[in-house]
């Protein structure tokens, strides 16, 4: 059989060769564009409107391909304006009528009762996503500055230390995930995580505090364009972290009353 296909091969190229007829073999093959009509639109952020109610989206402030490569434009649309939609709307329903209907987030997420969970998962999601957004910009990344910068070395012993406590969070997360980057009571950094839509604000979140930075680690964060390697999805979100905001949630944390 080798001996076959070996004739085979041979016979296969010597054809080529010979209807190559002197033409060079490296010779490029023109592919057509697209035409207008054939391209394919994923929208624009602002495009995306939340039914009545208490919450509307938080405005995302860049493009959905403008975290790419670290967040494939497919999937920020995705996720802007299906899921983060999604849960926003079944938050102006679950709250409709009730107590929490005029509260802010922040105080939806402090007071709801824990086993409320159609309440605690899309209140949530709702606060996670908003933060996650904004926990992130194009031509970013880098090491924070300003307060944060010398806070991080204080509690951390230095940024290094931080980076590796907070993917190391993340990498042992097994399911739906969220890792934060908190502020506790005393005005301490923290790393911490939750399952599901869970929030540090929240009466159950096992170490409290107020998120500053988020990352989501549920799959429809990243699988487009990742599939199951979730490790280069945190280690690239790294590169697009929008440190001078996360400087301002510090400042505002900080003047956060409990
Ligand atoms: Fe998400």
């Amino acid at each position: 059989m080798k001996r076959f296909n070996f004739s085979l091969s041979s016979l296969l190229l010597i054809a080529i060769l010979i209807s190559c007829n002197g033409k060079k073999m490296t010779e490029v093959v023109e592919v057509p564009l697209p035409t207008a009509q054939e391209k394919v639109s994923i929208g624009y952020p602002d495009d995306v409107k939340a039914n009545t109610g208490s919450f509307q989206l938080d405005k995302l402030p860049y493009a959905y391909d403008a975290l790419a490569p670290t967040v494939s434009p497919l999937t920020l649309q995705m996720h802007y304006s299906k899921h983060y939609l999604t849960y926003t709307n079944n938050l102006n329903n679950a709250i409709a009528g009730t107590e929490y209907e005029n509260q802010s987030i922040d105080d939806i997420l402090s007071h709801l009762d824990p086993n409320d969970t159609d309440l605690k998962n899309n209140a949530g999601g709702y606060y996670n996503h908003s933060l996650y957004w904004k926990s992130m910009a194009p031509n970013t990344g880098g090491v924070p500055t300003d307060s944060l910068a010398s806070v991080i070395t204080r509690d951390f012993g230095s940024y290094k230390n931080f980076v590796t406590s907070f993917k190391a969070e993340a990498t042992k997360q097994f399911a739906s995930a969220w890792v934060f980057l908190i502020v506790d009571k005393a005005g301490t950094l923290k790393v911490t995580s939750s399952q599901n839509q869970d929030n540090p604000l929240m009466k159950n979140a096992p170490i409290q505090g107020t998120p500053i930075l988020a990352l989501d680690l549920w799959e429809h964060a990243y699988y487009l364009g990742y599939q199951y390697r979730r490790r280069n999805y945190i280690d690239s979100f790294f590169n697009v972290i929008n440190w001078k905001k996360v400087n301002e949630n510090y400042e505002a944390a900080l003047r956060r009353k409990y």
